[in-house]
């Protein structure tokens, strides 16, 4: 009754932001996200009818409080659509630097997803796995598939599920480490504010709509010049309407790598920004301008290299 499992985190081209009331963690819009190599966590769960809790260990810190309460409102939903009776010792390990805006919770409930339910050995389809996951964290729908991944809203918990779009070979994405300092604001608590402003929902929804669908449209006819240029328009819509919410999450760095990417594609080579709930910024390029580009970052910020990451698996 183990199982251990490995999720690669994934960053969003076009972004989640906003839920849906209900107990199910639904979206407000569809997403893309494109999985990468190496960020992930690697998750291992142990049923033991002994036991009289969770039990829950994270980078070798066994943890309570909040972070344990999340992980075991979780294990109790799953224990209780898949009928598993007893309790479980976790164990996680983070390759993702916790909090940073680097999606840490994506691989991290993909992989306690699917660990959970391989140790006490259920099957299920990658589209059952990804709606699981959802319930634990959105962005991790996405982490059960590699390359580029759609996570569409749906309405329930049933039709609101990733699955995988296209390859992703050719691409890489240049992570500009602005500071690996724990935010002083979670995504969770950060996007239900969202909620207290109807208009400003509105103008999010109608307009992630539309770039959502450019979006699929650019990926599928591999148009990096097109699939940089919607993802820098969401991500700044994004921070636009975070901003607009009372939370900033950019930093003066994060707004000189931004103006730095222009510069660069003002010579000539494609490079294009995205930010999360953090102020690190990720550069969206392909694998080949990779060794040209880097030294602009390397000048700026620490940076990792990543490349396309695979879907969930078992170790
Ligand atoms: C900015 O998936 O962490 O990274 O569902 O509350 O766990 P919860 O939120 P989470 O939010 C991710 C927000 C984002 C955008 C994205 O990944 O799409």
């Amino acid at each position: 009754m183990t199982h251990k499992a490995k999720a690669h985190t994934n960053i969003a081209l076009v972004k989640y932001w906003g839920k849906k009331e209900s107990t199910d963690n639904l979206p407000i819009n569809s997403s893309i996200s494109l999985t990468l190599d190496n960020f992930y966590t690697i998750t291992s769960v142990t049923y033991d009818p002994n036991l009289k809790q969770d039990e829950l260990k994270i980078d070798d810190v066994s943890i309570q409080g909040v972070e344990f309460q999340r992980v075991t409102k979780f294990m109790d939903r799953i224990r209780k659509m898949y009928q598993i009776p007893y309790y479980a010792y976790i164990d996680s390990k983070n390759h993702v630097p916790k909090k940073a805006g680097l999606a840490s919770s994506s691989s991290a409930f993909a992989a306690l997803a699917y660990a959970a339910l391989k140790a006490y050995g259920i099957e299920v389809s990658d589209k059952e796995l990804s709606t699981v996951a959802r319930i634990g964290s959105g962005s991790a729908s996405r982490s059960v598939y590699g390359g580029f991944v759609v996570w569409e809203e749906g309405m329930s918990h049933e039709t609101s599920y990733a699955y995988p779009l296209k390859d992703a070979d050719e691409y890489a994405l240049i992570v500009c480490m602005v500071d690996k300092k724990e935010k002083s604001i979670d995504s969770r608590s950060a996007m239900l504010k969202l909620n207290e402003f109807p208009e400003l929902k509105l103008e999010w929804i109608e307009n992630t709509q539309y770039l959502f669908q450019e979006m699929k449209e650019a990926i599928l006819e591999d148009d990096l010049d097109r699939i940089g240029s919607i993802a820098e328009s969401h991500a700044n819509l994004m921070h636009y309407v975070i901003q607009e919410t009372g939370v900033t999450f950019l930093t003066d760095k994060s707004f000189e790598i931004m103006d730095l990417t222009e510069k660069i594609r003002l010579k000539g080579l494609p490079v294009y920004y995205t930010m999360d709930a953090g102020p690190n910024v990720k550069i969206l390029t392909k694998k080949k301008y990779v060794s040209q580009v880097l030294p602009y970052y390397e000048k700026v910020a620490e940076t990792i290299v990543c490349y396309q990451g695979g879907g969930i698996e078992s170790i």
